[in-house]
């Protein structure tokens, strides 16, 4: 850790050097570790929820948020891939004057905010939660970290947050760089790894130097007003994102804003084209929508594993416009782990269109003979030489996986059935052993190897996997021998890799919970 922290300062020193930012966008990334180097978060772009697009402040509380988690989970949405949930500006704590510390606000969040991480944690699903990097969040309604960076960081950490948006306002005469990096090395010293989304609306340029600080940081301005989708917002937002496609790369994510997927106002032509722009642009999909009544489509469309599988392809590159004529855009540069390339029409205009992809114009050879699986129709054709015909209705799109071979397999999709295991020992003082197990699944076509256990478990724990296909039994057994009576607890950290290109997985951490009710005799193991 403290290497790392040191090849963190001497990267942002010579970023706040006077050698301009043109030098920081090419040099930032190759040279510096990312923020995932260490912590392996995020190697695939985040997916979850988020309440702000459809909610705004006011109706957030404990109800909704485990509503929610429990529709992520009926609703198939977990088993696709979505997995950090948790309020956003909710009102959700209040600094304590007499300690300065942050504390729950209990009338919203009765269970405390670490009880709803452990509801969400047991839920197979991550905990997402929200603040600011000044002096209080936006609507002021909630005090920000400034001057309190380690404190609220390790506050973040108690209650067990994987995922911490941190957002700009209020902050006259702060420093964007130092201020997210001082949260950042805050964020290490608390010790529990968190994806961190920073939040300026792309202010300071945050994809030439936020990769070594951050997981993924918003490009632009936001999507919509709460409960107010906007159509024409969300379409400048994409085409100002697009062209940031440089600076994508596994964990480190441009962000164009949670999705408005599902919300009211929206056809399902514009459901399924703002959903697939997501995907093939490498952008993280927080869903915005009420998940608690979604209709039919929508759930389609949420968790159509053929467009995610583009969205969470291990290679992370961001596609992007390749040629624009009229209202028809072609969005391509978007190379697949399997040799495959995801591509897309996009029609804009009011008519259907006649569009001709040429392979040319999507970096393919033109006499090349390929195959085309259509990602909404769950078709394949081909082999097609030189390019494809397509009719392309309005606001709709046509998404393609493009190969040499007529296959198109699955990247790894991960989900869990719970991230906290949680143990009680009886009375006695006699030595106990326990077991408990939870389950990793994965969606992908190639099964995976086993999750490779981090070597650093205290000695009550030992973890073992066990593969049986596409399921993983990852058995925590506890050993309560010489232990005093209390909470002990541990992160277990997993990490493992995806067969066909090399690439590794986004490292998976669970919590273990023991508490032992007496002090324990030393004992056999
Ligand atoms: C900013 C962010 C939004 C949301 C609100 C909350 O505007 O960009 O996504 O978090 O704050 O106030």
């Amino acid at each position: 850790m403290r290497g790392y922290q040191a090849i963190l300062m001497v990267a942002v020193a010579a970023w706040s050097a006077a050698e301009g930012l043109a030098q920081q966008q090419k040099s930032a990334v190759a040279a510096a570790k990312t923020a995932a180097s260490e912590d392996g978060l995020a190697m695939t772009p985040p997916m979850g929820w988020y309440p702000w697009n459809q909610f705004g402040q006011g109706p957030q509380n404990e109800t909704l948020i485990k509503q929610t988690a429990d529709a992520l989970v009926t609703s198939g949405m977990r088993e696709a891939g979505y997995s950090y949930v948790g309020p956003d500006e909710g009102i959700c704590f209040f600094r304590n004057d007499n300690n300065g510390q942050l504390a729950t606000n209990l009338k919203r969040y009765p269970s405390g905010l670490r009880g709803l991480g452990d509801y969400i944690h047991k839920k197979g699903l991550k905990y997402a939660l929200y603040t600011d990097a000044g002096t209080h969040t936006c609507s002021k309604a909630m005090p920000g970290t400034k001057d309190h960076e380690q404190d609220d960081m390790r506050t973040f950490a108690e209650w067990r947050c994987d995922y911490l948006k941190i957002d700009w306002c209020n902050t006259k005469g702060q420093d964007v760089v130092k201020t997210y990096t001082t949260l950042r090395e805050a964020q290490l010293a608390a010790g529990r790894p968190v994806v961190h989304a920073l939040c300026t609306w792309g202010g300071g340029q945050p994809w030439k130097w936020a990769a070594a600080i951050g997981h993924l940081w918003r490009t632009t301005e936001d999507i919509c007003g709460p409960g107010r989708a906007n159509w024409g917002k969300a379409m400048q937002i994409a085409f100002a994102n697009q062209r940031l496609y440089r600076h994508a790369g596994p964990g480190h994510w441009n962000d164009p804003d949670m999705m408005i997927t599902g919300m009211r106002g929206l056809s399902e032509a514009q459901n399924r084209s703002f959903f697939s722009l997501w995907c093939i642009m490498a952008a993280p999909l927080i869903a915005g929508n009420d998940l608690r009544s979604m209709s039919k489509s929508t759930v389609e469309i949420l968790t159509n594993l053929e467009a995610i599988a583009v969205n969470q392809d291990p290679l992370g590159k961001q596609g992007h416009v390749v040629r624009k004529d009229g209202k028809v855009s072609i969005w391509a540069g978007k190379p697949l782990y399997d040799g495959s390339q995801a591509i897309l029409a996009f029609n804009q205009g009011t008519e259907p269109a006649d569009v001709q992809i040429k392979w040319v114009d999507v970096g393919l050879n033109e006499k090349a003979e390929l195959y085309a699986r259509n990602l909404w129709m769950h078709e394949t054709t081909g082999p097609h030489a030189g390019g494809l015909s397509v009719n392309v209705a309005p606001n709709d799109v046509a998404m393609f996986r493009i190969s040499k071979n007529n296959a198109f397999p699955i990247p790894p999709i991960i989900s869990a059935d719970s991230y906290l295991v949680t143990f009680r020992t009886g009375d006695g003082t006699t030595a106990q052993s326990l077991s408990k197990a939870i389950r990793i699944t994965d969606k992908g076509t190639n099964a995976l190897p086993a999750w490779k256990v981090t070597p650093n478990l205290p000695d009550w724990l030992d973890v073992a996997v066990v593969r049986d296909g596409q399921v993983q039994t990852v058995t925590c057994t506890v050993s309560t021998a010489g232990l005093e009576k209390g909470l002990h607890h541990a992160l277990v950290r997993l990490d493992n890799k995806e067969p066909v290109s090399g690439r590794p997985l986004s490292a998976f951490y669970f919590d273990v919970d023991l508490e032992v009710a007496q002090d324990v005799r030393d004992g056999h193991r």
